[in-house]
């Protein structure tokens, strides 16, 4: 797939409408009080929406929220959304009631060069999902060029983030830039050695990635749950740990292509065993493959540590997606703390994929020293996992 696609600068958007995509699916407070608890990916927008703005464009921006599925639910409106931007732009963001209904038609007619709309939630409307031709197509009339910057929806092929561009000119911003230019560079060109460090809880949900990255990475690490799945495969006692037995073949399969491919494939020698699944569970260290029954593995061990920190420290580029342990229970965070440190400390090139390992380098304090933290969750996964990705397959080639 050719990534080198068009950007908002390689077109004329000089006092043009333009319908900016945007993932302002944010976390919001679960008491419906519409606090967004973290405006992260609205602050990953400012750079396209600030250079449209200046270019004195009149931007459509619009979204999706949530899962809504077609229907109108109120506690996913993007209102708390166009409040937070008029905020961290110093400018009034003006807000739509609907997608392609009246209310977004006629604010799209009077929008001004160097104003600010939002449209409603894309997914209030049933044809967004199915990347219906007609929800499109009304999408596309209110604006002269379509730009992307939803880099955390690229892997959907929805009416807002792809079938738009079936009718009108199709760029990236500047997020969908970066995104691209630095995992892809990863992917296609790395600074090696490249280490990949797999973890998170299923090995259902890494397979794409793993094989993928057998045949790039120099050296790939397994931690977090999955561990106990591979475990298990090569014959050893994983107690009440989590294990997908129907995957046991599929993680033996791995090790032996691995070996074959000359790629390093580490796994845990220690772990961290609980007896209960709880932040205050007794927990004690035992060697990988032995733990007992009625205990679970939370955390990668000491020696784990060691040899996974030692892996990274030479490293050209490293990408790492998926913790190494329970890390939102204090005392099953260590693992994945140590390998935070290691990669802050390290000289590579360090790339974090989004959803769960973003979220704990956030939540360790190391967000800072780190390379770049990807905005998308599952698009920066099907991304590592070599798939096309419709959202940027739909955008003009260079
Ligand atoms: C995300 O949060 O990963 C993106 O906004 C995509 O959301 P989705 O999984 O609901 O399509």
């Amino acid at each position: 797939m050719n990534y080198n696609k068009k950007t908002v600068r390689d077109i004329d958007v000089k006092g043009k409408k333009v319908l900016l995509r945007c993932d302002f699916n944010v976390p919001m407070a679960k008491d419906g009080s519409g606090v967004i608890t973290d405006d992260k990916r609205i602050r990953a927008a400012l750079p396209t929406i600030q250079y449209l703005l200046d270019q004195n464009a009149a931007v459509i921006a619009c979204s999706h929220m949530g899962k809504p599925k077609g229907e109108v639910v109120p506690s996913l409106s993007l209102k708390p959304v166009a409040k937070r931007l008029s905020e961290l732009l110093g400018k009034e963001v003006i807000m739509a009631d609907d997608v392609v209904g009246p209310d977004a038609k006629a604010k799209a007619a009077a929008l001004k060069p160097g104003q600010i709309m939002l449209l409603e939630n894309t997914r209030f409307e049933k044809g967004e999902t199915k990347n219906d031709p007609e929800l499109a197509k009304a999408m596309a009339s209110m604006a002269d060029v379509y730009v992307s910057d939803a880099f955390g929806a690229v892997h959907r092929a929805h009416a807002s983030t792809a079938g738009v561009a079936d009718y009108l000119p199709a760029v990236s911003g500047f997020l969908i830039q970066k995104e691209l230019e630095i995992i892809g560079g990863a992917l296609a060109s790395p600074k090696r050695p490249l280490v990949a460090i797999l973890g998170g809880s299923k090995v259902s949900s890494k397979i794409g990635v793993i094989n993928n990255l057998l045949e790039i990475a120099d050296t790939i690490i397994i931690g977090g749950g999955m561990a106990y799945t591979f475990s298990a495969a090569q014959g050893g006692k994983v107690g009440d740990s989590l294990l997908e037995a129907d995957w046991m073949d599929y993680s033996k399969e791995m090790v032996e292509k691995a070996a074959a491919k000359g790629v390093k494939l580490l796994l845990p020698v220690d772990t961290v065993c609980a007896d209960a699944f709880a932040p205050d569970a007794k927990s004690q260290v035992v060697k990988a493959g032995e733990i007992p029954d009625g205990w679970q593995g939370l955390d990668i061990g000491p020696e784990t540590v060691k040899l996974y920190c030692d892996a990274v420290k030479d490293a050209g580029t490293v990408i790492w997606n998926g913790p190494m342990g329970v890390f939102e229970f204090p005392a099953f965070a260590k693992g994945t703390e140590a390998v935070a440190k290691a990669l802050s400390e390290t000289s590579a090139i360090t790339i974090i994929g989004g959803g769960d390992s973003a979220a704990a380098v956030q939540q360790l304090g190391y967000a800072e020293k780190m390379t770049h933290i990807s905005t998308g969750g599952g698009a920066s996964l099907e991304f590592m996992e070599g798939k096309e990705l419709p959202g940027v397959a739909c955008l003009l080639d260079k």
